[in-house]
């Protein structure tokens, strides 16, 4: 029997409920299919940042590099800097290991209804390609005199051909296993440099996927797309600040932040691949047992797809589907399952 070595990371706040209701599942996928999960966890976040003074070891990457993957909640309190968090422990590991595509899928499960008014589940269905390691996160920059009147401060984008070229790739091959469209969402007609460049290597790339049609949209274009027209997108490429918030925009049109699961992804896997709900540690319902799992039960089929467990991957998503088919909402969708009740639920569908 297979078995594969999790670290786990629940971070800070609702981490710390959701990562032990989506491991539940997990588990019983594993049963149902065969294989053994072999789990260490690590009490790493911001808390752990108020008591010690770091968000994990001086090893920590070391200690992560044995495992399969990594299966993290999110970090971030409100009594820490909140510059921290991102640079201390989740961009560290995304750059460290290589973990440069960042795969948000967006759909709208049946039995919820989206916002969007009239839009059906056939309608919101697609996935955002985030470019996981440069762009504008790379946090290069300073402050100059920010005390003074002529203060100023700078951020500094950087996008690199071998950057550009490798989720390009990702994305393009994606493309080829779904409906064959890419959508480049840019912002190269004021961006002139960088995403100028974003925009001809991918132009290049995508000349060598001749089957898929590669389409080019400025990301305020795309946000009103999003809410107007979901069903025309497929797969969409876009930069890592983007990303970022057009996936935010997916759970919300998902009908909630807390429906969205992701894989920080090293195709390669030269480097364990780390997965994660979009969303953040929500600290205004921390410790409340009320946050949806469902992001982060996602994230968790993402994870075992990754290493290959398809049929469990699918069951998972199947099954969370068939629970709210029966009706079964947490409180942020209007309805009134608890955390465990939901996961509860996904489990007895999975076995049913
Ligand atoms: P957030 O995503 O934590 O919360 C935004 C809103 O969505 C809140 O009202 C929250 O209650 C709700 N929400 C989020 N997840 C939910 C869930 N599973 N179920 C029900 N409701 C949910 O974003 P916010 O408030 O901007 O950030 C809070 C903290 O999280 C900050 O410290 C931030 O830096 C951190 N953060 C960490 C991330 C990570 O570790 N990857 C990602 C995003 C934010
Ligand atoms: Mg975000």
């Amino acid at each position: 029997m297979k078995t594969y070595r999790l670290a786990i990371v629940p971070g800070d706040g609702i981490g710390h409920e959701i990562i032990p209701a989506a491991l539940k599942v997990l588990e019983a996928a594993a049963k149902k299919f065969d294989f053994n999960l072999d789990y260490t966890f690590f009490d790493w976040g911001a808390g752990r940042y108020l008591k010690e003074g770091a968000f994990m070891p001086e090893d920590g990457l070391d200690t992560l590099k044995a495992f399969d993957a990594v299966f993290f909640g999110a970090v971030g309190l409100t009594e820490v800097d909140d510059t921290l968090p991102a640079k201390l422990y989740t961009f560290k590991v995304r750059t460290a290991f290589q973990q440069y595509v960042n795969f948000r899928p967006v759909k709208l499960f049946k039995g919820l209804e989206s916002p969007l008014r009239n839009k059906t589940s056939k309608e919101i269905d697609f996935v955002v390609i985030r470019e996981n390691n440069e762009g504008e996160f790379v946090q290069s920059g300073a402050f100059f005199r920010p005390e003074s009147p002529e203060g100023l401060a700078t951020d500094t984008s950087i996008f690199t051909r071998k950057g550009i070229e490798r989720v390009a790739h990702f994305a393009f091959k994606l493309a080829q296993k779904r409906r064959k469209k890419v959508t480049n969402v840019t912002k190269s007609n004021t961006l002139i440099h960088s995403l100028k460049y974003w925009d001809a290597v991918i132009s290049e790339v995508g000349e060598q996927y001749p089957d898929v049609k590669l389409e080019k949209m400025y990301i305020d274009n795309a946000s009103a797309n999003f809410i107007l027209h979901p069903e025309y997108f497929d797969v969409i490429l876009t930069t890592n600040l983007f990303g970022d918030i057009l996936s935010d925009l997916g759970g919300g049109i998902m009908g909630s932040l807390g429906l969205g699961g992701s894989g920080n992804i090293n195709p390669e896997k030269n480097f364990p691949s780390m997965f994660e709900p979009i969303h953040g540690s929500a600290p205004d319902i921390a410790g409340k047992g009320i946050a949806n799992p469902v992001g982060t039960i996602w994230s968790g089929a993402i994870l075992l797809e990754h290493l290959g467990e398809t049929a469990a991957a699918g069951q998972i998503v199947d099954a969370i589907e068939t629970v709210f088919q029966q009706g079964v909402k947490t409180i942020d969708l209007g309805g009134t399952a608890r955390t465990e009740e939901f996961a509860a639920g996904v489990i007895k569908a999975l076995n049913a």
